[in-house]
Parts: C-alpha cells; structure tokens; sequence
C-alpha cells in the first residue's frame, strides 16, 4: 500500500442523504468495513465520530443527541462533533473531564442533499464534487439509496453502460432496435465520458415520457473518478433528465448507491415525480439483481471477464480506480475514440 494509507480513501464518500438524519437520533453507517456514527451537532450541522465510546466501546450510534451532543448509551458520555468527550455524567456537575478523552471525528460536509464524510488520512482537498444540476432552478429531484453487491467498478460501469438497458431493462427503460449508433469515447482528467449520435428513442416507458419523435437529443454517459457516474439526457423539447450515482463501500462486497434522479418536466416536475419516482427504484431493482447474480457467480479460478469495443466505459473505469489504488499516475486525458454499437 502506497505511504499514506489507501488512496482511494482519500475522496469524500456519502455516508446518508441528508433527509434520513434528524436531530434527535444518530444513524450507524459503515464504510470501508469502519463502523461510523453520524449526528446532527452544533446549528444541525453533521458530525461523524468512530462508532466506539471510548469508556467502554459502547455502540455510539445506539445512543441519542442531546444539546448538540451524541450521548453513549452505556454511561451517558456525551461527544461534541469534535470527538471531545464535554461530559461524564457520574462525574458529577463541576468536575472537570479528564483531558483526553477524545473519539476519532471524520470531516463531514452536508451539500446536495447527502452527508459526506472523507474517510482517508490528511485533510480534504476541497469541499465534495457538487451534483449535476444541484443548485440550478426547474429542476425536480429525489435521491434513492440502493444496495448493491459486487464492486465499485461493476456498479458504475452498470449505470453507464447502454447495451444492457435492451436486456435488463427491455420495455422499461430501452427496448433493442437495431439501430447503429456513434459513440464518441473520451478520457477525460477526471475520468471518462461516452457521448451518443444517433440513438434511437422508442419502444420505452421512459422514452414514452421524456422524449418526442424528431429534434436531436443530446445524451453523455460520465465516469467521474473515484465513484461517481453522471448521466445525461438532453431532449430539444426542453426536456432533461440527469441521473448521478456515487458509490460508498459498505463492507465486503456491499456498495451503498446513491442516486441522485433530476429532471426538467416544464411546470409538472412534482406531478411527473409521483409516477417516474417509482418507475425508477423498479428499474434500479432490476440491475440490483443481476448484479448480485454476477456477484454470486464469481468463481476463484475464472477466466478474467472479457470485453469487447461496445463496452465503452468499462476499461477506463477499471484502469483508473486500478491506478487510484495503487498510487499510480492516472489514464492521460485527451484520447477520442469513435465506436459503433447497435441499440
Ligand atoms: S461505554 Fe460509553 S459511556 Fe460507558
Ligand atoms: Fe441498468
């Protein structure tokens, strides 16, 4: 492991959407296998602390916040967002706590509607990469949370990857045409992008919704390093939809998503929500399951997974996060290449 720990822990991570933390009660997340607590501190601002009273171990996040305080639910001890334990209740009124005692505290940020925390040593290199389409007016959003088993790299090269859509999730959301279609990839100093010419836009709920005959759309598939997939529907209507999903290891082969669903729809935007809301946790469902199929199909001993030109994005997710792991110097930016698939 290269000096400094893991590098790949060194990017912020989502940790919950901001909807799911109250004031009252601390949430208990896990990532990169470390058990964190997560509460609403000083203002309402997040705080993340070890999920380890440091008395005796108590599970922090089975406790309650009281004063802007997390209070351990063994002995009472209460943290600020700090770390610093400020009370000790069988101490008494006036008795001043020990120096010292002092739970580990991540830094964590509140933007876009998620919690994030850096989960890495040294200080965050900036505040997290704002979402698509956050902060700009006439857009409707919501945010689902979606576990996932496999890799980091399996799970964005899913969200980015068209060929799939016409199986996975045929009559749902892409339906196989036939058609050709160019698709320029791009490495990019951040990642990777696929832009598509020519696509077809029938046969779907989805397009159904979104998408009238005529006009050119505008779509780019996005890899955004270390765990971030952007994609990005642009229709000459007006219409829009933006779906970024980041990445957060769980433990082991769990991967909680969360994917941030915009989209433009004229005025009706929260009208539109109420059926596209639903249709978009079914289709997720459908790539939460086969991906676990794939993941339950890993054999020790297997053939390495082969491609092919139309798995556009796949390469440039694996080699990236490959060389982001070890400490290497990253794919160079500026390669174009222009593919043909079929749809
Ligand atoms: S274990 Fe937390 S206060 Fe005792
Ligand atoms: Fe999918």
């Amino acid at each position: 492991m290269p000096a400094g720990g893991d590098p790949l822990l060194r990017h912020w991570y989502a940790l919950c959407r901001s909807r799911d933390l109250g004031r009252r009660l601390p949430l208990g997340v896990r990532l990169f296998g470390r058990r964190l607590a997560v509460f609403r501190g000083e203002d309402g601002r997040p705080a993340v602390l070890e999920d380890r009273c440091v008395h005796r171990h108590a599970p922090l996040s089975a406790g309650r916040v009281c004063a802007a305080r997390l209070q351990c639910p063994y002995h009472g001890w209460e943290y600020e967002g700090s770390g610093r334990v400020a009370r000790v209740p069988a101490l008494g009124a006036g008795v001043p706590v020990p120096a010292g005692l002092q739970a580990a505290a991540l830094p964590c940020v509140e933007q876009d509607g998620l919690v994030w925390t850096w989960p890495g040593e040294g200080v965050p290199d900036g505040p997290p990469r704002p979402i698509a389409t956050c902060g700009e007016p006439g857009w409707t959003r919501f945010i689902m949370k979606t576990r996932f088993r496999g890799s980091i790299e399996a799970c964005l090269e899913n969200f980015l990857d068209c060929p799939h859509a016409t199986f996975v999730h045929r009559g749902w959301f892409r339906s196989p045409t036939g058609t050709p279609v160019t698709a320029r990839v791009t490495m990019l100093a951040d990642g990777a992008q696929a832009e598509y010419f020519g696509e077809p836009r029938r046969r779907s709920v989805i397009w159904a919704m979104f998408s009238p005959p005529g006009g050119t759309m505008h779509h780019v598939d996005r890899f955004i390093a270390p765990a971030t997939s952007c994609v990005d529907y642009a229709f000459p209507n007006g219409l829009a939809y933006n779906i970024t999903s980041t990445c957060s290891p769980v433990e082991g082969d769990a991967i909680e998503v969360y994917t941030v669903m915009s989209f433009r729809f004229r005025g009706l935007g929260p009208l539109v929500r109420l059926f596209f809301e639903p249709l978009s946790r079914w289709i997720i469902r459908q790539d939460v399951r086969m991906l676990d199929r794939v993941a339950g199909n890993r054999a020790d001993g297997a053939a390495p997974a082969r491609s092919t030109e139309a798995d556009l994005l796949g390469e440039a997710i694996w080699r990236w996060r490959s060389a982001l792991a070890r400490g290497e110097p990253t794919p160079a930016a500026g390669a174009v290449r222009d593919v043909r698939i079929v749809l």
